[in-house]
């Protein structure tokens, strides 16, 4: 259920509502005329920094005055995550908050709007609420908005933003979910009703059909476990005439132990999350729907355990991908890239997608690099990775290429079979450039080496377990605004 937006123009005097928020840039005066703020901004005189608050009671309202830092730095991401502070910092105090829209900074109505209604749906969305037996849930159901002018724009951004936060929140929900509950087929289950509730195509392959079809690379995986395991196709067409088609496809490994190369056991439960790829698909295409996108496109899933079940796939064995391709399993753990593998050849040879870009949990290694706030980006086509990595910059979401060159080929080469699934040959065996070697894995398995392609590595930032002001623990629903962006154009 989403939260009740108001866009309003009254005046300070007329609110009603329990809270008032209002924003503090650094350095800057607040121009409130009541005693005790003018009292307050005079004993802190550097009160400003972003996510600073103090609530100060006046007689018609409790004002919480919320630090929004630098107006010069005050970009999309700030005021998506001030709005979030303001509302998860409320949301157990107060059914109803008014909120001061932040005024002069560079963003146009829509752009507030959007970001407005994002950072306060993620921040109401909480994880525990289906678990805890004594769960206390969020009073806070309707935001008004206090804006100058109440321009089109800014109804327009909010409608906008509750479509994509439902995307977010989706991707959240089914991230934190439990590997006991969120299993292949509940996933399918979700994918069958977003495909009935925005009319989008569904196909469906289970693991009996899809060896039928040639696609070896993702059987191996999956027979590893007695749960039933899933190839799902969404597709949307919203623009009949052209012949492009992006493929957003997604590694959905509903828990990954590692398969007979076990991981581990510190920090395996977090396994449940490595299926945060294939769920930003799927609510990246039912937004796209929502939003009516003149384009077209299929998101191809690969949904599967990894687990070392007693018809698990062994190290040494050989299969075959569908795009053709044999693959030497030499580590059961680097199965992302197999199952994404076949999802790719299944969206080039059957969906006739023209550019693809995949989303994967892949490597410990992308954490090693670049830690828990940025994604790896790879592309064999440099024109999909500087839209990328823009539509990332506009929408707050950070992304950081990597290298990506022929050099690294024979780092996946294979001695029996045409390819290897883990890297070698460098001086740190497999570890050796880790994230670079799973990616030309990809880009060597999947047969589209000719066509445009980017493979974004989210294992460091599709969940986090430190709790933000503006958001709880768990997955984040990285990718889902830079992609709709991306895709709107
Ligand atoms: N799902 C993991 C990657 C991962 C690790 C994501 C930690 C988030 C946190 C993936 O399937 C995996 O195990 N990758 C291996 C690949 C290696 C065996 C070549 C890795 O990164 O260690
Ligand atoms: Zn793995
Ligand atoms: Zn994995």
């Amino acid at each position: 259920m989403s939260m009740k937006f108001q866009l309003v123009t009254k005046p300070l005097s007329e609110v009603k509502a329990e809270y008032l928020v209002y924003p503090l840039f650094e350095g800057e005066k607040c121009d409130l005329k009541y005693k005790a703020i003018e009292d307050f901004t005079k004993d802190n005189p550097k009160f400003g920094k972003l996510f600073e608050s103090q609530t100060i009671y006046l007689p018609d309202f409790k004002l919480l005055l919320l630090g929004a830092g630098k107006k010069e730095k005050f970009d999309f991401e700030a005021l998506q995550n001030w709005a979030g502070a303001a509302v998860k910092q409320l949301s157990k105090k107060s059914k109803e908050v008014s909120l001061v829209a932040p005024k002069g900074i560079g963003l146009d109505a829509e752009e507030i709007g959007l970001a407005i209604a994002i950072g306060s749906e993620i921040a109401i969305y909480d994880p525990a609420k289906e678990y805890k037996s004594q769960y206390e849930g969020p009073k806070l159901n309707s935001l008004e908005i206090l804006v100058e002018r109440a321009e089109r724009g800014f109804l327009e951004g909010i409608k906008k933003g509750i479509i994509e936060s439902e995307a977010i929140n989706l991707v959240r929900r089914l991230g934190d979910m439990p590997a006991n509950e969120m299993t292949p087929t509940y996933f399918l289950n979700i994918a069958k009703k977003i495909a009935k509730e925005n009319k989008l195509k569904l196909a469906v392959l289970d693991e009996k059909q899809a060896k039928k079809k040639g696609m070896g690379a993702f059987v191996g995986v999956a027979q590893g476990s007695d749960e039933p395991s899933f190839m799902i196709a969404l597709e949307y067409r919203g623009d009949v005439k052209s012949r492009e088609k992006w493929a957003l496809v997604g590694k959905g490994i509903t828990f990954d132990t590692g398969g007979i190369s076990i991981k581990p056991s510190d920090k395996m439960h977090e396994m449940k999350y490595d299926m945060c790829g294939a769920a930003t698909a799927l609510g990246v295409i039912a937004a796209i729907s929502k939003l009516g996108l003149k384009t077209n496109v299929v998101a191809t899933v690969a949904v599967t355990e990894n687990l070392p079940g007693s018809k698990a796939q062994r190290p040494g064995d050989i299969v075959r991908s569908y795009s053709g391709k044999t693959i030497e399993i030499m580590n059961t753990d680097a199965e992302g890239r197999l199952v994404l593998a076949d999802a790719i050849a299944w969206a080039n040879k059957d969906f006739k997608a023209t550019k693809f870009i995949d989303l994967a949990t892949l490597t410990g290694a992308i954490i090693v690099a670049l830690g828990d706030d940025i994604a790896g980006l790879f592309s064999n086509n440099e024109k999909l990775a500087r839209e990328l990595l823009e539509a990332a910059k506009v929408r707050g979401e950070k992304m950081w290429q990597m290298p990506l060159g022929e050099d690294f080929d024979d780092m996946v080469k294979g001695t029996m079979a045409d390819l290897e699934n883990s890297g070698h040959g460098g001086s740190m065996g497999w570890r050796t450039a880790s994230s670079i070697t799973g990616a030309t894995f990809i880009k060597l398995s999947s047969g589209i080496e000719s066509k445009p392609w980017a493979h974004l590595d989210i294992a460091g930032v599709a969940w986090d377990m430190r709790s933000k002001p503006f958001r709880n623990v768990g997955a984040t629903g990285f990718g889902v605004k830079t992609l709709l962006k991306l895709i709107s154009g």
